[in-house]
């Protein structure tokens, strides 16, 4: 089940020095042969589909290196969650509401995953960074562009202190996408000028609102229907693509200008589709669509155009330059959401800290200015996002915040009202 990761360190520091890419792009490989042995004690905050899963990972990346995982606590919104959670680790204690996270930040861990709707990442990561914890979060990052900005500058605390952020991308873990990416910084395909990315597939979950239910607990078991909780689907989905791209071309995009609609959804605020042309500058385009409409094609991938060769994100590269570069053994477990705490417990373990918060939260204001674009039926540029105080979207911060979900006073949106284009 496991793959064997070994590349001898020196390998890895010229990997390294040849790529001239960021370390967390690079797999970390197994030290269990300098006999080191360890237990790392985890917390997690999220004890849903992802949270689960991602502590599956974390223990299936652990036992590849030799090292043991005790997750010590576990916190989610609901009680309950945490306590069906907790059961399948012994000693593991649950804690539920909105401010259970700060328990879990009180025990004794040095590592924390975060598997919430990304609406409470920020101030999760903000928490967590504080009390001194490494951190594992899931993407997106934020919903909004204050939230975004938060993260980049939670990333730069992190780095001060020496604690890792390594986020759920994990396609900057996998040796398919890491080979075309090492590929394309050589030159394989020349400059890429042009592509098209997808993430198009069915319609996902709606829950009915229960008698008496608070808005906040509708909130949070629907949070893949609202903006404010999940940045709408070109964000919360569609972001892997968005994050490929930046990767790949080696920047966030200048510009967005885009459309989208509700065609089927009764529910929620969000757009069932969007279409957004993604300016890269230097005569570079990306085409970007994802929907979520069942019995359509469904197609979630990456093509790229370059000025000698073409590209997917993970597969075949036409490229006459190819056969002459010297491509680096990029091995990686066979599943990415078990080699990103691969490289996250490697990294924590030889004191040499990963920190991919930047290149998470420029993806998700790269998906947020593509929403904004559609939403609007304006040019958004990355500047308004970034360093534009005057622009209208440089302050826009979505309501209920976090700070709401604490304090009890959420007043969930409305279901079934959204932007108009033009209008809003
Ligand atoms: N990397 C990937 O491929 C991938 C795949 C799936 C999901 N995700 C991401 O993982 C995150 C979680 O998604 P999921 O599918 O597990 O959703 P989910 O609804 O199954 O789980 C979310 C959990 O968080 C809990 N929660 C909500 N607000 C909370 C709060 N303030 N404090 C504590 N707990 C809270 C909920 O009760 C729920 O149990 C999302 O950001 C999603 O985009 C990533």
């Amino acid at each position: 089940m496991t793959t064997p990761l070994i590349m001898p360190r020196r390998n890895f520091i010229k990997n390294v020095a040849v790529a001239g890419a960021a370390i967390s792009a690079l797999p970390l490989f197994n030290i269990r042969a300098q006999g080191a042995s360890r237990k790392f004690k985890i917390g997690l905050i999220g004890c849903g589909g992802r949270g689960t899963g991602a502590t599956g990972n974390i223990i299936a990346a652990a036992k590849t290196l030799g090292y043991e995982i005790e997750v010590v606590a576990v916190a989610d919104f609901f009680q309950e969650k945490a306590d069906k959670l907790a059961q399948k680790h012994p000693g593991c204690r649950a804690f539920g509401g909105p401010d259970a996270y700060h328990k879990v930040l009180e025990q004794p861990i040095e590592l924390v995953l975060m598997a919430t709707p990304p609406a409470f990442r920020p101030l999760h990561l903000e928490a967590s960074i504080a009390a001194g914890k490494h951190c594992f979060i899931e993407k997106p990052v934020a919903v909004d562009p204050v939230g975004a900005r938060k993260v980049i500058a939670i990333g730069e605390v992190a780095k001060n202190k020496g604690l890792c952020i390594v986020a759920g991308t994990q396609r900057r873990h996998m040796s398919t996408y890491l080979r075309n990416q090492f590929a394309i910084s050589q030159g394989a395909i020349g400059k890429i000028t042009g592509g098209t990315i997808s993430w198009c597939q069915s319609k996902l979950w709606f829950k009915e609102r229960n008698p008496g239910e608070s808005d906040a607990s509708y909130l949070v078991r629907n949070w893949t229907s609202f903006v404010e909780m999940s940045g709408d689907h070109i964000v919360e989905q569609h972001l892997h693509q968005l994050d490929v791209t930046n990767w790949f071309i080696g920047r966030p995009p200048v510009s967005a200008i885009g459309f989208g609609g509700r065609a089927r959804r009764q529910t929620g605020n969000q757009f069932d589709f969007f279409s957004v042309d993604f300016n890269y500058g230097e005569d570079c385009h990306i085409h970007s669509m994802c929907r979520q409409i069942k019995s359509c094609y469904d197609n979630v991938g990456e093509f790229y155009i370059g000025t000698e060769g073409t590209t997917y994100g993970a597969g075949k590269m036409q490229s006459a330059k190819l056969a002459s570069l010297k491509i680096p053994d990029f091995t990686t477990h066979a599943d990415g959401q078990v080699q990103e705490h691969v490289d996250l417990l490697a990294a924590i373990a030889k004191g040499t800290p990963l920190n991919g918060a930047k290149d998470v939260a420029e993806a998700t204001l790269t998906g947020i200015m593509g929403r904004i674009s559609a939403y609007t039926g304006q040019l958004v540029r990355w500047t308004d996002l970034t360093t534009n105080t005057e622009s209208p979207w440089y302050n826009l911060a979505l309501t209920p915040a976090p700070a709401d979900f604490e304090g009890g006073t959420v007043i969930a949106p409305k279901d079934g009202v959204c932007p108009i284009p033009g209008e809003a």
